[in-house]
C-alpha cells in the first residue's frame, strides 16, 4: 500500500537530518516545506519534495493519492505523559473546587488519587482496557501518533500489576507505539483491603511500608515480567519526598527502568535534582521549576516536560516556560490525561494554552508536542518529525493558512485526516 499526498500547502516539521531533540534557540525554527508533496510506503515515510521537482507517478498499482490543496501536514503529536487507563471519574471532585476546596484538601479527605484507586480496584481488566482503548481512538482523531501510560491508581502489587497488564494489552492492540510507566508512587494506600495489617500504623511508617513493597516486591515482579519501560515518582508534599524518589528510582534503574518524576507540580520538593541525580528521561510539570533547577538541568539529557492541561485545570501558577527555553533548555508539552487534574487527553489545546499563556512561539510549542515529547518517550529515532524512513504517523489539516493557525484557532477541531502506519485512520 502507498500513499501519495500531492499540492501540500506546508509540510511542517521536516528533517533532512534527524535530530533527537531541539533545545533553546533552536526550538524557534520549524523547518517546513512549501507546495510539497510526501510519498508513505508500507508503514514508513518513503520521499517528500517540492511540487516543482515532482518527479510524477510511475507506478499506479495499490497507490492512494490524497490532495492536500490549502492543508497542511503534521507529524503527528507525541504525548510522553498519561495516566489514560483509569476507571469512572471525578467531575465531583471538580465542582468541589469550584466551590473552593483545594484539590490537597480533596486528596486529604481520601479523594483524589486514591478515590480514583477505589474506583479500579472494583473494575475488571476487561472494561479497563475498553475504555482506555476508546480513549486512545479519541486522541488519535485529535492528531496523536504515539503515548506513554502511566499505572499508579493500583497502589497494591495485586492491581499495579493489573494496570500494567492493561498497558500491555492496549500495546498490543493499538495502532500506535504505547510505552508504559509503572508509577507505584503515585500515592500512600490507606486503609485499603489490599493492604490489611497497614491500617494501624501512622502516617509515616504506612509510607515506609509502602516504599518497602515497592522495592522489594512491585518493582522485582514488574521487572521480571517486563511490563514497563519507565519508572515514575510523584514526588510532592505528603506524597513522596526527593529522598524516597532517589531510592525508588534508583532501585528501578539497577532492573533496567529508566525515571521520570511527576516534579514541582503544587510546591518545590526537590523532584527535578532527584530525577537528574537518576538520570531520568524526563521531569514533568515543573510549576514550581527554580533558577537552581534550571541551571542542573542544563547540564543534563533530562527532558523537562510542561504538562499545561493540568495547569490550566486546577488553576496553577504557570511553569516557567519561556524562562527555561530563554536560558538553552529543550521543552516538551505532554497532556497528563488523567480524571483528576486533566481529563482531556487534546494536544492541539495543550499546544494552544502553552503558545497564549506560557508565550512560547508556535514554532516552539510544536517542536515541544512532536520531536521534543517523542524524546521524553525515547522514540524521537523514529517518531516526531517529517524524516525519510521514520513512521508514517501524520495528520492532515483542514484549509488553514498557516501552522499558527493550530494554536491560534483554539479548541476547533482542525484536523481533516489521520495516517497512522501509513494506513488512513478517518476522514472528516
Ligand atoms: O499528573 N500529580 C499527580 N498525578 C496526576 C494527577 C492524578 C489524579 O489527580 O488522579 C497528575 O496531575
Ligand atoms: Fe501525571
Amino acid at each position: 500500500m502507498k500513499i501519495l499526498i500531492k499540492n501540500i500547502k506546508s509540510l511542517v516539521q521536516v528533517e533532512e537530518k534527524p535530530r533527537l531533540k531541539v533545545s533553546g534557540a533552536e526550538m524557534k525554527k520549524l523547518s517546513c516545506l512549501e507546495n510539497a508533496w510526501l510519498a508513505i510506503e508500507e508503514d514508513k515515510i518513503a520521499d517528500f519534495g517540492s511540487m516543482e521537482s515532482f518527479p510524477g507517478i510511475s507506478d499506479w498499482s495499490n497507490l492512494q493519492v490524497i490532495d492536500a490543496t490549502d492543508k497542511l501536514v503534521l507529524p503527528s503529536w507525541c504525548d510522553s505523559h498519561t495516566h489514560i487507563v483509569y476507571a469512572g471519574n471525578r467531575e465531583s471532585e471538580f465542582v468541589d473546587r469550584i466551590n473552593g476546596m483545594s484539590y490537597e484538601e480533596i486528596a486529604k479527605r481520601g479523594g483524589g488519587i486514591l478515590n480514583s484507586a477505589k474506583k479500579l480496584a472494583d473494575t475488571s481488566e476487561d472494561e479497563l482496557f475498553n475504555s482506555a482503548m476508546k480513549r486512545i481512538r479519541e486522541v488519535i482523531l485529535l492528531g496523536t501518533g504515539a503515548i506513554e501510560i502511566k499505572s499508579g491508581y493500583g497502589l497494591s502489587l495485586e492491581t499495579e500489576l493489573k494496570m500494567l497488564r492493561v498497558i500491555k494489552r492496549i500495546k498490543e492492540k493499538a495502532p500506535i507505539p504505547v510505552k508504559a510507566t509503572f508509577l507505584g508512587a503515585h500515592a500512600v494506600p490507606k486503609n485499603i483491603s489490599t493492604l490489611t495489617g497497614f491500617e494501624n500504623l501512622s502516617g509515616l511508617l504506612q509510607k515506609e511500608k509502602y516504599i518497602d513493597l515497592i522495592l522489594k516486591e512491585m518493582l522485582p515482579q514488574i521487572a521480571k515480567e517486563n511490563l514497563a519501560e519507565y519508572c515514575d515518582v510523584f514526588c510532592e508534599q505528603n506524597y513522596f519526598t526527593k529522598e524516597d524518589t532517589k531510592k525508588i528510582l534508583s532501585a528501578a534503574n539497577k532492573l533496567g527502568l529508566k525515571g521520570k518524576v511527576h516534579a514541582e507540580q503544587l510546591s518545590h520538593t526537590g523532584g527535578v535534582e532527584a530525577g537528574l541525580d537518576c538520570n531520568a528521561i524526563s521531569v514533568d510539570h515543573l510549576e514550581f521549576v527554580n533558577d537552581n533547577d534550571i541551571a542542573l538541568l542544563k547540564r543534563s539529557e533530562t527532558m523537562p516536560t510542561i504538562l499545561p492541561g493540568a495547569q490550566y485545570f486546577l488553576c496553577l501558577q504557570y511553569p516557567p516556560a519561556r524562562k527555561m527555553i530563554d536560558a538553552g533548555l529543550a521543552v516538551a508539552i505532554a497532556s497528563d490525561y488523567n480524571p483528576g487534574s486533566c481529563p482531556s487527553g487534546n494536544m492541539n489545546f495543550m499546544v494552544s494554552h502553552a503558545c497564549v499563556h506560557y508565550k512560547l512561539t508556535p514554532e516552539e510549542a510544536i517542536n515541544a508536542a512532536t520531536i521534543n515529547s517523542a524524546y521524553a518517550m525515547g522514540l524521537s529515532k523514529t517518531h516526531g518529525s517529517i524524516a525519510i524512513g521514520k513512521q508514517a504517523n501524520i495528520f492532515i489539516t483542514k484549509e488553514m493558512p498557516n501552522y499558527s493557525f493550530i494554536p491560534y484557532s483554539f479548541a476547533n477541531n482542525l484536523i481533516e485526516t489521520v495516517i497512522i502506519n501509513g494506513k488512513l485512520i478517518i476522514e472528516n
